[in-house]
């Protein structure tokens, strides 16, 4: 089974106007390899521009609301996104999961919007530092995959983005060992739930990835790309994670 290796950026609350040019090297990286797939999820404010600047590139966005429209005060829906030149949309980052007390139910929720409106999703789960501490990593990371995967999700449109908790900006990564091992978990959980389509699913790592550690990632069993945050916000520090791919 080939799934397409996928390169994601994640800008977070990071970016300006002035900062779109880093797209541009960026997007020349993406095209030397028509082989894989690389996209960046950029503030609900960028994608418009984005999109405009780079249509070669994959844009998308951080999060949206579970509902189409309404009463939400400073939230925004799938359909907006997508309206906006959206192709994507990241959804259950930890960093909404901790600042905004999002679950995995969430999760499912935001994921069946955006797919519904024609958005590929990438869907993130990952433990904390005192979960893995107690043993706990791989139940927790089934738990969360269980409820947030939708029951008709194909490779076609969810991705998997395994990112622990205490990797994430903070320089530390989980073992070779232990990634390929909560993929792999991942992988079996993910067969339960969608059956044969579990196999098309591409798994992401996600957690402090540079330049330095990508090669080896990326070539680790089950590790089908990856989610990358800070080494995402300049094209001199994205494009050799995309070359490494
Ligand atoms: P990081 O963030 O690469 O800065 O650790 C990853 C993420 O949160 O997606």
């Amino acid at each position: 089974m080939t799934r397409r290796k996928l390169i994601a950026g994640n800008w977070k609350m990071n970016g300006s106007l002035a900062t779109l040019a880093e797209l541009d090297g960026i997007a020349a990286a993406a095209k030397a390899r028509p082989d894989i797939d690389v996209a960046v999820a950029v503030p609900f404010t960028l994608i418009t521009p984005a999109a405009t600047r780079v249509p070669s590139l994959s844009i998308g966005a951080q999060d949206v609301h579970a509902a189409d429209s309404g009463a939400h005060t400073g939230c925004v829906s799938a359909a907006m996104v997508r309206e906006a030149g959206a192709r994507f949309t990241i959804v259950g980052h930890s960093e909404r999961r901790a600042d905004q007390h999002e679950t995995s139910q969430d999760a499912w929720a935001k994921a069946t919007a955006a797919h519904r409106h024609g958005l590929n999703v990438i869907l993130c789960c990952g433990e904390t530092e005192a979960e893995r501490d107690a043993g706990r990593a791989e139940r927790v990371v089934q738990a969360q995959i269980e409820k947030s995967v939708p029951e008709n999700a194909t490779g076609d449109w969810l991705t998997l983005a395994y990112e622990p908790r205490w990797a994430i900006g903070t320089g530390r990564t989980p073992t070779l060992d232990d990634i390929a091992a909560i993929h792999a978990i991942a992988r079996a959980k993910l067969r339960a739930l969608i059956g044969d389509a579990a196999a098309q699913v591409r798994i992401l790592y996600g957690g402090s990835v540079t330049g330095d550690n990508a090669a080896a990632i990326l070539s680790t069993a089950d590790v089908d790309g990856a989610l990358v945050g800070g080494a995402s916000l300049t094209a001199a520090k994205f494009v050799p994670i995309i070359e490494a791919a």
